[in-house]
C-alpha cells in the first residue's frame, strides 16, 4: 500500500463540500490532509468556515487544521448561494456548535508555507470558488513546483447552472479561474458535464439509512432537505454531488473519463460572465491546460462512496447532537 496523499481541500460548505471533507476524513490510509482551507462562496465565510469544522467534529477529527480564507471574490461581489443551501449552508439539520478552533493563520498564507516547505509535492484539490488559491498562485507563483496534482470542481461544457453559461465557482470569481487556467499547470477539471450524472436518489438513501451510523444518518437528513431544491429547479430525479466527485477520482481515477484540452474563462461582465469554454474538438489549436472529464461510472461512484460512509459505523466518537449536549 502506497503512501496516504498529503492533500490540501480548498472549500465552501454547503452540503456537497461538507460530504467531501467526510469522504477524505473517511480513508485516513489514502489522505493525509494537511489542511482545509475555506473561503466565501454557497454563504458567507462565517458560515463556511464554521461548517468545515462541524464536518470534522461529526466525525471526530478535531485535529484538523481549518483555515479561513478569503471572504470575498478578487473583483466581483460576493454571490451566496442561500437559496440553495439555507443560511448557514447546511439546510436541513442542526450540528452542535464547533468547539474546535479556526487556526489563526489566513489561509492564502497557510497554502503558500505548507506547499513552500513540504518534503512531498502536494495534491491540491479545489471545491469552491477559486479566490483562495488564486491570491496564493499571484502571491508566489514558485508554489506551482511544489503541487503534485490540482482537482478542481468547475465549470461546463453545456449549460451553466448559476447562470445559463456559468458553473457558480467559476462564475463567482471568473478572475480567479482564470489566473487558475492561465498558472502553466495542467488542471483536473471536474465539471457538471460528470457531477449532473452523480444524482442522489430515494434508493440511494435507503441505503444510506440502512447503514445506521450517526453520520449516514446525519448525511441522508441533510440531503432530503437540501436536494428537494435541485429536485424541483432541474427537474432532477434528486440533488448533484458536485464536489464529492472530486474525492471520488482521486480515490478511485478509473470512475472517471475524459480528455486534454484548452479551457478559458469568460471574465467579462456580460450574461457570458464565468463560462468555461471547454475546446473538446480542439478547434482553436491551443495546447491543453486542463484534463476535463465527460463520463463517470455511477454505479461505482455510489458504491465507492457508500462504503466511506460505512466506515462511520465503527467509530466511536461521533459527534451528534444527542451526545454533545
Ligand atoms: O456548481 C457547483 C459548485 O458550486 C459546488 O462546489 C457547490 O458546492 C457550489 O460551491
Ligand atoms: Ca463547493
Amino acid at each position: 500500500m502506497s503512501k496516504p496523499l498529503p492533500l490540501i481541500l480548498d472549500c465552501d460548505p454547503g452540503i456537497d463540500d461538507f460530504i467531501a471533507i467526510l469522504m477524505i476524513l473517511a480513508a485516513p490510509e489514502r489522505f493525509n490532509l494537511l489542511g482545509i482551507t475555506v473561503t466565501g462562496g454557497n454563504v458567507s465565510l462565517n458560515y463556511t468556515a464554521q461548517n468545515a469544522l462541524k464536518a470534522c467534529e461529526l466525525v471526530g477529527r478535531p485535529d484538523i487544521k481549518v483555515y479561513a480564507g478569503c471572504p470575498e471574490p478578487i473583483l466581483r461581489e460576493l454571490q451566496i448561494e442561500d437559496e440553495v443551501y439555507g443560511e448557514t449552508g447546511l439546510k436541513g439539520v442542526d450540528l452542535p456548535k464547533p468547539t474546535m478552533a479556526l487556526q489563526r493563520s489566513h489561509a492564502v498564507d497557510f497554502l503558500i508555507d505548507t506547499l513552500m516547505t513540504s518534503p512531498q509535492k502536494v495534491t491540491l484539490a479545489t471545491t469552491a470558488p477559486l479566490t483562495n488559491v488564486a491570491i496564493a498562485l499571484v502571491r508566489e507563483p514558485r508554489i506551482l513546483d511544489h503541487i503534485e496534482e490540482i482537482v478542481t470542481m468547475g465549470g461546463s461544457m453545456t449549460l451553466g447552472n448559476i447562470t445559463p453559461a456559468a458553473e457558480y465557482n467559476f462564475y463567482a470569481d471568473p478572475e480567479a479561474a482564470h489566473i487558475l487556467y492561465t498558472c502553466g499547470k495542467k488542471i483536473t477539471t471536474v465539471g457538471l458535464d460528470v457531477t449532473h450524472q452523480i444524482v442522489t436518489s430515494l434508493e440511494w438513501f435507503s441505503r444510506l439509512d440502512a447503514l445506521d451510523n450517526p453520520v449516514a444518518h446525519t448525511l441522508a437528513t441533510m440531503l432530503r432537505a437540501f436536494y428537494e431544491y435541485d429536485m424541483k429547479k432541474f427537474g432532477l430525479a434528486g440533488g448533484a454531488l458536485h464536489d464529492p466527485c472530486v474525492i471520488g477520482y482521486l480515490l478511485n481515477p478509473a470512475l472517471f473519463n475524459g480528455k486534454d484540452v484548452h479551457i478559458e474563462i469568460d471574465t467579462s461582465f456580460g450574461i457570458g460572465r464565468g463560462r468555461s469554454i471547454i475546446d473538446w474538438w480542439h478547434k482553436r489549436g491551443l495546447p491543453a491546460n486542463s484534463h476535463v472529464f465527460s463520463e463517470v461510472n455511477v454505479e461505482g461512484f455510489f458504491d465507492l462512496l457508500t462504503d466511506l460512509l460505512a466506515r462511520y459505523g465503527n467509530r466511536q466518537h461521533i459527534l451528534t447532537n444527542e451526545e454533545n449536549t
